[in-house]
This record gives C-alpha cells, structure tokens and sequence, in this order.
C-alpha cells in the first residue's frame, strides 16, 4: 500500500497535483453516489467469492442484496470496511474516497458504519452507556471538542435511543434486553458515529414477527439521511422494505431492479428463488 496514514486518500487531489488525466477520476466514477465498486475480485485459495462485482449505491438509496448462501454478500461488506482487501478492482465513497487505500478505522471515521449479524453490545452496562461508549469511540478522534459538547453529546444520545425506540430501555442492562432490542441497540451504537453509509447484515434473523417490522420501519426511516445497504435472507422482510434489489450469485450481480422485476427474472428464477 502505497499511501500514508495522514496522506489524503482522495484521489482528485492526485489529479491536482499533476498526474497525466485520461482515465476517469474518482469523482467521474461517483457521479454523486456514495459507493462505487467496480470489478472486485477476492479469491480465497483461488476459489473467488467475489468475481468482477461491480455495484453503485446511490446517496440517500435504501438497497437490499440477496442471494444465496456463498453468493459473496458479506465479502462485499468485508470489502467495503477495509476487512478483507480485494485481488483487483476499485471502490470510492462518498466524493472520491479510495477505500482500498484505507484501513478499518480510516474507513469507520470516513462514515461507513458496519453491522455484523450477531449483536455485540457491551452486555453488562446499560443501553444508555452502550451508545455513550459508542460516541466516545469517536469523541477520541475530536479530542479538543469533547470538553465542551457534554449537553449536546446527551442530547444526542437521547435522539438516538428515541429512533431505535429504546427510550424506554435506556436504564436497562443491554444484557437483559431481547435479541430483537439488542440488534436495534447496535443500530443505535453505529448511529452514534453518523456514518453517511451503513451496511446491515442479516438484522432480522432470529427476531419474531413483530421485531422484524418494527426494523422494517427502521430502517426504512435511517435512509433518505444516509444511504442504507442491508442484506437478508427473509424475503417477506426484503418485499417490505425493497426499492432497489440486487440479486448476488457465485460473487458478481445477477440481477438488479425492483422486487417485482427481480423475482420474475428467469436468471434468479433458476438460481436462487426457484430453488
Ligand atoms: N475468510 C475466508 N476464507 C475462505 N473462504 C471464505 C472466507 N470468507 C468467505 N469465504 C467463502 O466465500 C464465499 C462467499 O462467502 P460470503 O460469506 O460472502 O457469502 P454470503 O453471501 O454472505 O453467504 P451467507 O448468506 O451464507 O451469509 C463462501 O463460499 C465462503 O465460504
Ligand atoms: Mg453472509
């Protein structure tokens, strides 16, 4: 890896500073999406999980990515966080960002917020310390800020608690709260740090009927502000929510549309749906 910590990873600002135009710039490629991915390709002893994926988010969009086990949904994520770096390919963010450049935490500050399928909230201390220890993961970065942000940093907290619908809770051991509560916690604990992007994987597995609407609404509600990239397995969860759907097989894009158009497409008919 060539560039620095420190170094601004921007590609534009490469431009500036005189190298020979001819390819697109990142800006170009972004056409004012928050993610563009673009021939990625990750082997893992040469079997390739992802193969020549090419994606755009767009800002503000709510997209959901399906697919069947193996498809490569969670290695797009692992791509995007700076967790797993590609064999080749390119991936920008917001105005020109180059993630493969960039390591996990530069990726988490830059505003890509990640949420694995297992909560993992600090059990033993209360819902209302778990989102105060989530800001303060970031507070570390504004130092120089923090002393004087106490009342707003509260009032944040208290914003954040009364999106996930966790006001009630607040007092609670995260501990003792339901697998559901703690999956919107964490939702809550990723919120804490603004993220421009947020990508969710699997969050209604394991939750009842009820929990799984309630994150519906969520989530539905998180876009618009941010762009929101969640991937599932429950398709009556996935038709609730869906706009955009990208269907994933064998690591690259195998359809892409509303919900109705996907699961009419006879490609994902014989690969995934019709299974
Ligand atoms: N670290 C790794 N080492 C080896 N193989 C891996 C690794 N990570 C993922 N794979 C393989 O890459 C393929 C894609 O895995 P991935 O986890 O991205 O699938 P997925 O679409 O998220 O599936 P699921 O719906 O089951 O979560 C799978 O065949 C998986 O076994
Ligand atoms: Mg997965």
């Amino acid at each position: 890896m060539s560039t620095e910590v420190g170094e601004n990873p921007k590609v534009e600002g490469a431009r500036a500073a005189g190298e020979p135009s001819g390819a697109p710039s990142a800006s170009d490629l972004l056409h004012g999406s928050i993610l563009y991915l673009e021939g990625i390709t990750v082997s893992f002893d040469g079997f390739r999980a992802l193969d020549n994926l090419s994606l755009l988010i767009e800002r503000g969009e709510l997209r959901c990515i399906i697919g069947a086990n193996g498809a490569g949904k969670s290695t797009m994520m692992d791509v995007v966080t700076g967790k797993t770096r590609p064999d080749s390919g390119q991936a920008f963010f917001d105005r020109g960002i180059d993630l493969l450049t960039m390591s996990e935490p530069e990726i988490a500050i830059a505003g890509i917020g990640r949420k694995f399928q297992k909560p993992t909230v600090f059990e033993e201390h209360s819902v209302f310390v778990n989102l105060e220890l989530a800001m303060k993961a970031r507070r570390s970065v504004w130092a120089t800020l923090t002393a004087r942000m106490s009342g707003e940093q509260r009032d944040r907290i208290e914003s954040v608690l009364e999106t996930v619908g966790l006001t009630e809770c607040r007092a609670l051991r995260a501990g003792a709260i339901s697998h559901g509560q703690k999956q919107w916690l964490e939702i809550g604990m990723l919120l804490m740090q603004e993220p421009q992007l947020l990508l969710v994987d699997e969050p209604v597995a394991g939750m009842t009927h009820q929990e799984t609407e309630r994150t519906a609404e969520l989530l539905t509600s998180l876009a618009g502000d941010r762009s929101v990239v969640v991937v599932e397995h429950d398709m009556e969860f996935v038709r609730s929510i869906a706009r955009r759907v990208t269907v994933l097989h064998e690591g690259r894009v195998l359809a892409e549309g509303d919900m109705d158009s996907v699961q009419n497409d006879p490609k994902v008919i014989k690969v995934y749906l019709g299974e």
